[in-house]
């Protein structure tokens, strides 16, 4: 029989090594091949494709939902599963908890804050309405939130209106600002005394507008209002230093362009405001400031929280500034084509610091859902309709596997349909 030290020693080899596994394991193909030297970047980009099972059916050009997994993430996801499964309550009575904390750290080096500032949830709403719900609200006290953010988020501000007799200003955001300032100002004018806080989305989710988040913290700081972001679309896109934002708390989804499995998100909530935040299911956890105390979940699926390690490394194959580079590239192969042909219109912001791979475009012909429809039946290409407030159209969200020939079948069929 397997002495004890021996068993114990293989359990921590299977839980402790494999989501830490060094890159060059973690990016070989089925042949064993090195499979990403430095190529030239369309020799890269095409290399990358071929990490991802694609069906045939039609171009994905609606990959904001959901960036689905590469395959070398899926085979160390499809271990992490075997693995817990194998190990089961053992795992999650000895190393979950040590396994957890090491994959948390990983992902505060990544997004640029403390780990004792950030937890793993499942996505962006049970992140930022942990922060709505449990904010310490009194009656009469002001929120402030764009049309263009993520409706449930706004779902839940009307709720807390409801219960608490808090009272929601509602702004709207320009698909084209003429600067910085403009956005600031549109935030700033709906300040009063009464203001405690206010959403902000980091990048608009039906436009791919990023909007100037530190500069919008720094003002409403001046009148003592948080801010809430809502960087959904942002991590593992983008570059970004969260602690450099200036901003209380930000959720995301890493299910999104982390590419981590189903079921994957982050909260970051500055140190000094872990103590004011009620937490959505209640911990034991006595001290204060200890942002464990917002994450309690009961049990749930731990292999998940594994594969965000194994995401951050098929991140680090890429590197995210020439990911970040690439998917703006990306975008702008097409909206710059499109932009000046008659009946159609891009709304998302010509600037290229203010918008990276996603864009939205539609045709003033043509209702957003049947412009879906169309381009789906008439011409393969699946996106989604947009049509609420100031945005009408499609959003167009490629991904790293997307070729700029996928891309000119699009412009083609923008073009015809347009004409
Ligand atoms: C801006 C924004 N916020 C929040 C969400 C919600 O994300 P999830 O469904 O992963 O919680 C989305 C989803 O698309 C989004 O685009």
């Amino acid at each position: 029989m397997m002495k004890k030290r021996q068993f114990l020693k293989r359990l921590g080899q299977a839980t402790l090594l494999s989501p830490f596994l060094p890159l060059p394991l973690q990016g070989q193909d089925e042949s064993g091949r090195l499979p990403y030297p430095e190529l030239n970047d369309d020799a890269f980009w095409l290399r990358i494709r071929k990490d991802y099972a694609l069906k045939p059916d039609y171009i994905n050009l609606e990959n904001g939902y959901y960036n689905f997994i590469p395959k070398p993430t899926m085979t160390k996801y499809i271990e992490q599963i075997n693995m817990v499964n194998l190990e089961a309550s053992y795992y999650m009575r000895t190393v979950q908890v040590a396994n957890k904390k090491k994959i948390v750290s990983r992902l505060a080096q990544l997004v640029g804050c403390s780990a004792e500032e950030l937890i793993l949830t499942r996505n962006t709403t049970e992140s930022l309405d942990m922060i709505i719900g449990g904010f310490p609200w009194e009656k009469g006290d002001e929120a402030i939130f764009a049309r263009q953010d993520y409706g449930s988020m706004q779902d839940h501000f009307q709720q807390i209106s409801k219960r608490y007799g808090v009272v929601n200003k509602i702004v709207s955001i320009p698909n084209h600002p003429k600067s910085d300032e403009e956005i600031i100002s549109i935030y700033e004018k709906q300040i009063t005394p009464k203001t405690k806080l206010m959403m902000v989305s980091h990048m608009v989710n039906v436009t791919g507008h990023i909007l100037p988040v530190r500069k919008i913290c720094d003002m409403a700081h001046g009148y003592g209002v948080q801010v809430m972001v809502d960087g959904a679309h942002c991590i593992g896109h983008f570059e970004l230093n969260i602690s450099e934002l200036n901003c209380d708390y930000y959720g995301s989804s890493l299910h999104k362009w982390l590419s981590v499995p189903l079921g994957s998100g982050m909260l970051y909530v500055s140190k000094n405001n872990i103590p004011k935040i009620w937490p959505l299911m209640a911990d034991n956890i006595k001290e204060p400031d200890s942002i464990q105390r917002l994450n309690h979940t009961g049990t749930h699926p731990v292999h998940t929280d594994l594969a965000v390690g194994d995401a951050i490394d098929y991140l680090e194959i890429i590197g995210l500034e020439r990911k970040e580079n690439r998917m703006r590239y990306l975008q702008r192969y097409w909206s710059d084509q499109l932009r000046n042909i008659p009946n159609i219109i891009v709304n998302t912001p010509v600037e290229a610091h203010r918008s990276c791979g996603i864009a939205n475009v539609g045709v003033t012909v043509m209702k957003p859902a049947d412009l879906a429809k169309t381009l789906l039946k008439e011409f393969n290409i699946f996106t989604v309709a947009i049509d609420y407030a100031n945005v009408k159209g499609c959003r167009i969200t490629p991904n790293v596997y997307t070729t700029t020939e996928e891309l000119d079948v699009f412009v083609h069929a923008m073009k015809t349909i347009a004409s």
